[in-house]
């Protein structure tokens, strides 16, 4: 499907969004049909974000349970490989680049920070070798792939030197306006930031979202144009607009009618509001795949948490990090889970805490089980209320109750570990390791002194403190006898 070239005027964005991007997928780049272009995306993260008031730079603020900035990366990621992004860091930028480098993109340093202008100037060589260049922004996002992907194809469908997105907003204080040559056409006179507009032009709701598309050597060849003569004394990347156009070029909006992808965050308000609304976001989705959650508003659910359907998650829950829940289980309120994989038909109850842990298909835990990374937890088992489990195996159907600490520990199938088993997993130094084999009963309140193993189907009687192995199908206890002196407390009473 290829549209004609330079529409005239009359023809708005509206127009096209309905027309010429629809289906479009946000990778495929090429409208023209000619040689592919070399596009580049620039994603602006050097700022200091002081309205945070936050040691932490803005950037590594979290929404959606990670930094803002990956947000905007992963959004890159779908729309060039990471060796055409180059993120422009800045204050802290050891820090912002060691939390985003595993993402394999390039960094260029914007050592002093004198506006989203001087941003691109600072990379411009890095940006020499490409014919387009996306610009982003490092606080918003929101930004999804398709919107990057149709304000990409419509500045090479205009062939424009400078292609900016826009939205129409309910209240656009803070922002830059967008002056078009007319309401209906495409063209852009320039961008007013909010200090410099005058009361009329304060009263346009279209707002520059800090989005843009150059052609690089139109960038390049005018960058120099701009000036720090300005409200703040910086250089503003929205002037190259006016820079652009004064030099006869082509400048064009393309307006998103999603006007929530575009909003950054400045404040902390802003950033809840935002984190908020992703949450709430993957609540949806993940009830339109099927999940029921009781109450959306109360649950806090990382984006890349994976939930089967007839799963049921009740209020108060987090899943965070790469948690993954099977289908038909619940997840009971007030259980934070991070990290762990839960297979189907598996019930948690209140109050359970998890990381790294993995369930099985089946398994009953909780109430107020806490599983520490490693923790294994086979079919059918069960985990009771105030168990700890660390590094462990615990085999099909067996059963830890109530009141236990299993660290260390391998576990085999049909167990059955009574309450307030302990076991002694570290002498000070070294950890070491407990075996119990397949149908073991450990009675009540036995300390297992590691290294131990307890061989298969055998016995550990009650408040029996264990230190040597224990043959299979035997019987051990190791405790004082019973001593019972008639008459003792009465004779004690009349002295
Ligand atoms: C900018 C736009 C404004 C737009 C708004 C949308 C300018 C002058 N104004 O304002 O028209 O409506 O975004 O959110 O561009 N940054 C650097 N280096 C710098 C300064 C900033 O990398 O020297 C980065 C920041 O880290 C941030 C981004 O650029 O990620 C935007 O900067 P910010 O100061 O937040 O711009 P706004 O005031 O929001
Ligand atoms: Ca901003």
């Amino acid at each position: 499907m290829k549209k004609s070239k330079r529409k005239s005027s009359a023809s708005n964005s509206t127009a096209r969004r309905g027309s010429s991007t629809k289906g479009s997928a946000p990778v495929a780049a090429n409208p023209h049909g000619r040689g592919e272009p070399r596009i580049a995306v620039a994603i602006m993260a050097a700022g200091k974000g002081t309205r945070l008031k936050s040691q932490l730079p803005k950037v590594l603020h979290e929404v959606g349970g990670r930094p803002l900035l990956e947000h905007v990366i992963r959004a890159a990621l779908r729309i060039v490989p990471a060796s055409d992004v180059f993120a422009i860091i800045g204050h802290e930028a050891d820090r912002v680049r060691a939390a985003t480098e595993r993402t394999g993109i390039n960094f260029v340093l914007q050592a002093e920070q004198r506006g989203t202008g001087h941003a691109l100037m600072v990379a411009r060589a890095a940006l020499a070798k490409y014919d387009h260049v996306i610009v982003l922004s490092g606080d918003a996002p929101l930004i999804t792939p398709e919107t990057i992907g149709r304000m990409r194809n419509f500045h090479l469908e205009e062939q424009a030197a400078m292609t900016l997105l826009s939205a129409i907003v309910e209240d656009p204080t803070g922002y830059g306006r967008v002056l078009r040559k007319s309401p209906a056409s495409a063209e852009v006179h320039g961008i007013v930031e909010e200090k410099s507009a005058s009361p009329a032009q304060k009263k346009i709701r279209e707002m520059n979202s800090g989005f843009y598309v150059f052609s690089v050597p139109d960038l390049s060849l005018h960058i120099e144009d701009l000036s720090t003569s300005n409200a703040h004394g910086e250089y503003y990347l929205t002037d190259m607009a006016q820079a652009l156009r004064r030099a006869g070029k082509r400048v064009v909006v393309w307006q998103t009618a999603n006007a929530d992808e575009v909003e950054g965050a400045n404040t902390r308000a802003e950033l809840a509001d935002l984190d908020q609304r992703m949450r709430l976001a993957k609540c949806r989705q993940l009830m339109a795949d099927g999940v029921t959650i009781f109450y959306p508003a109360t649950c806090v659910i990382d984006s890349d948490v994976e939930v089967a359907p007839d799963t049921v998650i009740e209020p108060y829950v987090q899943l965070l990090g790469k948690t993954k829940i099977g289908a038909t289980c619940r997840v009971r309120s007030y259980c934070v889970i991070r990290d762990s994989e839960i297979g189907d038909g598996v019930l948690v109850r209140p109050g359970c805490v998890m990381e790294g842990a993995r369930i099985a298909a089946g398994a009953l835990i909780g109430p107020y089980s806490h599983l520490r990374p490693e923790s294994e937890i086979g079919e059918g088992a069960h985990v009771g209320n105030f168990v700890e489990t660390k590094k462990i195996k615990l085999g099909k159907g067996s059963k830890a109750n109530h009141l236990t600490y299993l660290g260390d520990a391998e576990i085999g199938a049909g167990v059955n570990i009574g309450a307030g088993t302990i076991t002694c997993n570290y002498d000070g130094v070294h950890k070491h390791k407990t075996v119990i084999e397949d149908g073991v009963f450990i009675g009540s309140d036995a300390t297992l002194v590691a290294p131990v193993r307890v061989g298969k189907g055998a016995y550990v009687g009650a408040a029996s403190c264990i230190t040597d192995d224990v043959p299979a199908d035997a019987l051990a206890i190791g405790r004082g006898r019973q001593v019972v002196k008639e008459g003792w407390a009465r004779a004690k009473k009349k002295e």
